[in-house]
């Protein structure tokens, strides 16, 4: 149904000129959020391009960002980005969408309450041991690869309660198979449907079948065995009003979608904050004399984490310039207005993290890495959508409160054994995809602290 709207300005928001067919994909290039800040730079707080014919705005203003968000929720979807992990993610929260999703996230919500997240630092600061234990003084190693194992291996236990080594590289193995082959399809203008039998489709959709097996093993599993204290066992008990709960496909969907959300992003943010932190050595040592003041050499526990502001800032200002997630989008559902423009049913708005984090109206000096800027009450002082790593409004990240401890509790855990120096050769870069990991690993060698 099409709502009433008013519209204060003809024809599309400012943008660059495209060519007749492809628009403006020739410019927009790998590094796609330099094309986001340069479109944002040049045109302002809502700007617009095409690829071929698929009309996109940019809008970094945070009142926009609201209207998008919050104000106008109802009237988006997720854009195709999200949709196109749908064969793996089936209807699980991040690609559900309506009445459905709704009742799926006050079910789950439980799951993910404040008091209930806590009870997994445990696991957090045990398997964190587990990974030093591997390590020595003057290995080499690759802070991502390092930190997707650990952070993997958190999730498959706080998720499934799972232990076994060889079960988890099962899982993991099978995963990466699909989402690599989901983000090419991402990446190229036109893929057959999945049911055309190409080598490629075939492929991808063994991969799937393995990692759904795998999985409905893991709920077998659970459902026979006296229930415990891991997210997979919450989900099962979840009752919604009418007394009924998820079905084991459900189950699937959402345990897949909490661990494909969960622990890339975690990993990266970890890995990209020991990245700056490798650039700005005062930061570090700040960092260091918070946690010999408050921990003493211990790994923090869940009533540590207030006591750690230098440590949450760090984190928060790491997200500010390396979001894991670096670009949100939504579909229009029906004509709208936004920014005084119309949005015609089925274009997208586009919210770049990369772009608003770097906004200097709200971060003076905003490509320099500055912990102290988030020490005297920034957060509070922001507008809503000026700093949204977790995105926001009612599809706000569900494990935002998981997320800063497990990245808090791995840091202070390695920070204070080790310390990382770049590989002197390294080349950093970013490689933005669906998250934002570095283009090439990064590579380090440890030093005991
Ligand atoms: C630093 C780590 C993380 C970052 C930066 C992050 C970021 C985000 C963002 C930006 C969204 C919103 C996407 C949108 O609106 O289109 C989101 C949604 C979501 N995230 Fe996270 N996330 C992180 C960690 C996690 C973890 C640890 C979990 C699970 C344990 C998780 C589960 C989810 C789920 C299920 C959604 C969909 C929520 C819904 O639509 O109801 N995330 N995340």
């Amino acid at each position: 149904m099409s709502r009433s709207i008013t519209i204060a300005k003809a024809g599309l928001p400012p943008g660059p000129k495209g060519t007749l067919i492809g628009g403006n994909i020739s410019q927009i290039g790998p590094r796609r959020v330099d094309f986001f800040l340069d479109l944002a730079r040049t045109y302002g707080s809502i700007a617009s391009f095409r690829v071929g014919g698929w009309h996109l705005f940019l809008v970094s203003d945070p009142e926009l960002i609201q209207q998008v968000l919050v104000t106008d929720a109802r009237h988006y979807v997720k854009h195709f980005g999200a949709r196109v992990f749908k064969p793996i993610l089936g209807n699980g929260l991040v690609t559900s969408e309506g009445d459905f999703w709704l009742s799926q996230r006050r079910l789950m919500q439980p799951s993910f309450l404040k008091s209930l997240v806590l009870s997994y630092a445990p696991i957090m600061a045990e398997l964190t041991t587990a990974m030093l234990s591997k390590w020595a003084p003057g290995k080499a190693v690759d802070l991502e690869f390092e930190f997707s194992g650990l952070t993997s291996a958190i999730a498959l236990k706080t998720l499934f309660g799972l232990d076994d080594h060889g079960e988890r590289e099962k899982v993991d193995q099978s995963l990466m198979e699909a989402i690599d082959a989901l983000t090419a399809r991402l990446d190229k203008t036109f893929s057959l449907p999945l049911w055309v039998p190409t080598p490629t489709n075939i492929r991808l959709r063994r991969a799937i079948a393995n990692v759904k097996a795998l999985v409905d093993g893991f709920i077998a599993r659970k459902r026979s065995r006296p229930l415990a204290n891991d997210l997979l066992s919450t989900m099962i008990m979840a009752q919604r009003e009418d007394g009924t709960r998820m079905s084991d496909q459900q189950l699937r969907d959402e345990a897949m979608t909490l661990y494909l959300a969960g622990y890339e992003t975690t990993a990266l943010t970890l890995t990209w904050t020991w990245y700056l932190l490798s650039q700005h050595a005062e930061a570090e040592r700040k960092l260091v004399d918070e946690w010999a003041r408050v921990l003493g050499g211990r790994i923090p526990n869940a009533d540590d984490l207030a006591a750690l502001p230098y440590t949450s800032a760090v984190i928060h200002e790491a997200m500010r310039l390396y979001p894991p997630v670096y670009a949100i989008g939504r579909e229009a559902t029906t004509d709208l207005e936004l920014g005084g423009y119309r949005v015609k049913r089925g274009y997208t708005i586009l919210m770049s993290q990369w772009v608003s984090h770097r906004d200097p109206k709200y971060f003076p000096d905003p490509e320099r890495f500055w912990p102290e800027r988030w020490l005297d009450g920034l957060a509070g002082r922001l507008p809503k959508f000026a700093y949204y790593p977790f995105g926001g409004g009612q599809r706000l990240c569900i494990g935002s409160h998981f997320a800063m401890m497990e990245a808090t509790i791995v840091l202070a855990a390695v920070g204070q054994k080790y310390k990382f120096t770049l590989a002197p050769d390294a080349v950093i870069d970013i490689k933005p995809q669906i998250t934002m990991p570095p283009k090439y690993g990064m590579p380090a060698t440890l030093e005991l602290r």
